[in-house]
């Protein structure tokens, strides 16, 4: 392969960006030590934003996006991976400062790669990707402060995004009783069939108050949306809770009191999907591929290929998506 189409993002002048699918002399990739030939990527709220021109995420254009990909070796210079070895890569600096999975091909360091585990096929990788790891994160958090699913219910907002509905498949796979708050009221038949038990308004979670404590409501939540709603989940925690904070949604800050991480034992837990070291990484993904996999993953799944992205990107911003976006790069029978 000497060339490769890849959906690249440039600056065309000061602060305006046009994505376009373009062929690209594989000169143009970054010289890292094992190259991939890339079957499946997935799309997260991070590619949307780098693909927008978001400096903060990426510095430099032009720019491949693309923080997920699977695919298959086609040479290493590692001795860790060979030519044909199936392989995942989430997060690091792929996608942000280096060119990632919006691509045929991607180039990175092998300290990068996690081996495809046993039981998931590259497509299901994808589907579950970054955002599923992420949810892998956050179960390990409950888990290791002692929760069980017999404890009470777990809080996922953003529902309907990527993170939030592998969120709910996850959790109600193993047992735990899903309280779903979501802004879209279309998409309640949606949510109940992937397995949450209570829905509530996205207001349901947003409490201006400046009240120390809230009645409680939840042994645990992943908050996707930050904000008023993070200081309401947090507020609302049943004793020695954990709120798992993923992302920022709707704002970056909160505001709370001590009150109920002093009285209450709340423990807040920050997630960073993308720089966890690779042995966590490793145990995070067996489980995603044993016990904690769904058996319904295809139920949140809309598929796309890289000509019909650019509108998927411009959903996602909007707030607009509804589960998971994988994007098919390459045909696995070719
Ligand atoms: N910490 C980490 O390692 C990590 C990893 C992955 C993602 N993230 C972050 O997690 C968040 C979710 O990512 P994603 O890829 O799942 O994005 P996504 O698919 O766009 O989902 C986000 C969901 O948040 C809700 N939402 C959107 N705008 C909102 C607003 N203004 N106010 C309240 N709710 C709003 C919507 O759900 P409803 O309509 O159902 O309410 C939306 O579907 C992002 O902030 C992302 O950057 C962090």
């Amino acid at each position: 392969m000497n060339s490769f189409r890849a959906l690249v993002v440039e600056e065309i002048s000061e602060n305006v960006f046009q994505r376009k699918i373009k062929e690209n002399s594989i000169d143009f990739l970054p010289k890292n030590d094992t190259l991939i030939k890339v079957f499946y990527s997935a799309l997260n709220y991070k590619d949307a934003l780098s693909a927008r021109g978001h400096k903060g995420i990426t510095r430099n254009y032009p720019h491949i996006p693309g923080i997920d990909a699977s695919g298959i070796v086609i040479e290493s210079k590692s001795n860790k991976f060979k030519a044909g070895d199936k392989v995942l890569v989430t997060g690091y600096d792929m996608g942000m400062n280096t060119f990632g999975g919006f691509s045929e091909l991607i180039s990175v360091p092998s300290e990068w790669i996690v081996p495809l585990p046993e039981n998931l096929t590259l497509r299901e990788a994808m589907i579950l990707g970054t955002a599923g790891f992420t949810v892998g994160l956050a179960i390990d958090a409950i888990f290791q402060n002692q929760i069980s699913p017999d404890d009470g219910p777990v809080l996922v907002t953003g529902a309907t995004g990527g993170v939030g509905s592998l969120a709910i498949l996850i959790l109600s796979k193993i047992g735990f009783k899903v309280t779903a708050s979501t802004g879209k009221t279309d998409k309640y038949d949606f949510l109940r069939k992937i397995g949450v038990e209570n829905i509530i308004s996205r207001n349901d979670v947003i409490n201006e108050t400046d009240k120390p404590l809230l009645s409680k409501r939840w042994v645990a939540a992943l908050d996707n949306v930050g904000g008023v709603t993070l200081s309401t989940a947090i507020r609302s925690c049943y004793n020695h809770g954990i709120i798992c904070s993923i992302g920022n949604t709707s704002s970056d800050k909160f505001t709370v009191s001590v009150y109920p991480f002093i009285l209450r034992g709340v423990r807040l837990f920050g997630i960073d999907s993308a720089e966890t070291k690779m042995d966590k990484r490793l145990t995070i993904w067996q489980k995603l591929s044993n016990q904690w996999k769904p058996d319904n993953l295809d139920i949140i799944v809309k598929e796309v290929n890289l000509e019909s992205l650019n509108n998927e990107i411009d959903l996602i911003l909007q707030g607009q998506q509804c589960g998971k976006v994988l994007i098919k790069i390459s045909d696995e029978n070719v």
